[in-house]
């Protein structure tokens, strides 16, 4: 028996964590999703399913990781044996290979825009008509998506290779403070622009018609994805993790970091939107048509730039890397593969598989599954499927089979200060399965 791998320190897990935790979801995602479905309405539906779902299944993800020691499918037979339970582990490992399959093609676009800031600054975007074209040649190319998710899912590779410790947390203390620093940096540039107020109040002024069910099955989707919960990323972190870790208050502050850098990223970016005269788009089309307009537009442009497109790509790489870190832990564990061998396989089968999502704007633009090209139909099929459901049945299976007691126990042992009883410890885990339960099939009924 191999002895696991653990994290070198407390910071470096709660770095690794946020890192996971701090992806394409926040920083392209979310102030989208927030503009679209009502502004501050949906942010504050969105923090409330942050504390009474996503704090929950954090804590139960950490916890069944660190008593286990296990990837997600084995951790949940350990718990659980000869029972059904382990699907949940497999379906996240899926839901890992599925997620990472598309999330690098973005990544890849990211990468590439960063090196066009170095390379050729954003002169030729004068518009974001014109960075509109540029963008559309360059996304339907049959070659440059391809190779760029390439070098992500290389890069993902790389880093997931060199082991926990070695690998992803030596890499997350690097790259996670340069977020935070860049992040800054864009959002003093975004506030000292004249107009930025317009940004402040499309963020942040409440609109309650617009919170319809199908806005709040968004938000808890969201809730999970930025979370990077329900397919057992967090619990195979929580894996690395030994007894000493007070797993509520670190807990506690990856959602505080994520939340925070969610609304410092909408603060940046919506400054700059308003104040200079455009219109905020959704997704691909705000950060790849609008961003670049206003960059070559902006004095310090091409600087704000290129360190927009290295804060998303570091955003993605260190959630990247979680997501392989998932598929990679179930074949080292269940398999006995060596860490090596796991990573270079299973990331360039991730690679092919996305293939096809990275050609989904070009040449397999025809192939539509329920009205989605292959690309939007494995972001919604996971994002506002899988995670909820994922998410859901740990829920359940905490208090019909491992039992709140169990779950408390293990908080309790890096955190003995916690005062919950499992009394209340059991409601509110009640509590958090039927706002799933009932948000997630008032969205799939479509109802609202
Ligand atoms: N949390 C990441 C983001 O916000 C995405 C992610 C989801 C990562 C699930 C790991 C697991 O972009």
């Amino acid at each position: 028996m191999k002895v696991r791998e653990h994290w070198g320190s407390r910071l470096g897990f709660v770095l690794a964590a946020v890192g996971s935790a701090v992806g394409l979801g926040n920083i392209w995602k979310f102030p989208f999703i927030t503009g679209m479905y009502g502004g501050a309405a949906f942010v504050l539906f969105y923090l409330i399913s942050i504390l009474l779902i996503g704090l929950p299944v954090m804590l139960i993800e950490f916890s069944i990781g660190r008593k286990t020691q296990l990837n997600p499918v084995g951790a949940f037979q350990k718990l659980a044996p000869s029972s059904p339970y382990f699907l949940i582990g497999a379906m996240g490992v899926l839901c890992g290979f599925i997620i990472l399959s598309y999330y690098s093609v973005v990544a890849g676009w990211t990468l590439t825009y960063m090196y066009k800031a170095v390379a050729f600054g954003f002169k030729d975007f004068s518009s974001p008509e014109i960075a509109g074209e540029a963008f559309t040649a360059y996304s339907s190319s049959p070659i440059w998506p391809v190779l760029s998710h390439a070098v992500f899912m290389f890069l993902c590779i790389f880093v997931v290779s060199k082991g926990v410790k070695v690998g992803i947390e030596r890499w997350n203390r690097i790259l996670m403070p340069t977020l935070f620093v860049i992040i800054l940096l864009l959002i003093v540039r975004g506030l000292t622009l004249e107009g930025a107020d317009a940004g402040l109040k499309f963020l942040f002024v409440p609109d309650f018609s617009k919170l319809t069910a199908n806005a709040m099955l968004v938000a808890m989707g969201h809730a999970f994805f930025t979370l990077s919960l329900g397919m057992g990323a967090m619990l195979t972190y929580g894996s690395y993790l030994s007894e000493k870790e007070d797993l509520v208050k670190s807990s506690l502050w990856i959602i505080v970091a994520d939340t925070g850098v969610a609304l410092l990223a909408g603060i940046a970016i919506f400054t700059a939107v308003f104040a200079m005269g455009f219109e905020p788009a959704g997704g691909p089309g705000l950060v790849f048509h609008v961003l670049p307009a206003i960059f070559s537009m902006m004095p310090g442009g091409n600087i704000m730039g290129f360190l927009f497109f290295a804060l998303l790509s570091i955003a993605a790489l260190t959630s990247g890397m979680s997501l392989l870190e998932v598929v990679t832990a179930y074949f080292i564990d269940q398999k006995g593969w060596s860490r090596r061998k796991a990573s270079i396989a299973f990331g360039f089968l991730i690679f092919l598989v996305g293939v096809p999502s990275a050609l989904s704007f070009g040449a397999l633009k025809e192939i539509i599954i329920f009205k989605m090209n292959l690309f939007d139909f494995f972001d919604y099929l996971s994002f506002k499927y899988m995670l909820p459901l994922g998410g859901f049945f740990m829920v359940l299976f905490t208090i019909f089979r491992w039992k709140p007691k169990s779950l408390l126990e293990e908080l309790k042992r890096g955190g003995p200060g916690l005062k919950i009883s499992v009394g209340l410890a059991t409601v509110l885990l009640l509590i958090s399965a039927v706002f799933v339960g009932v948000t997630f099939v008032a969205g799939v009924l479509g109802v609202g």
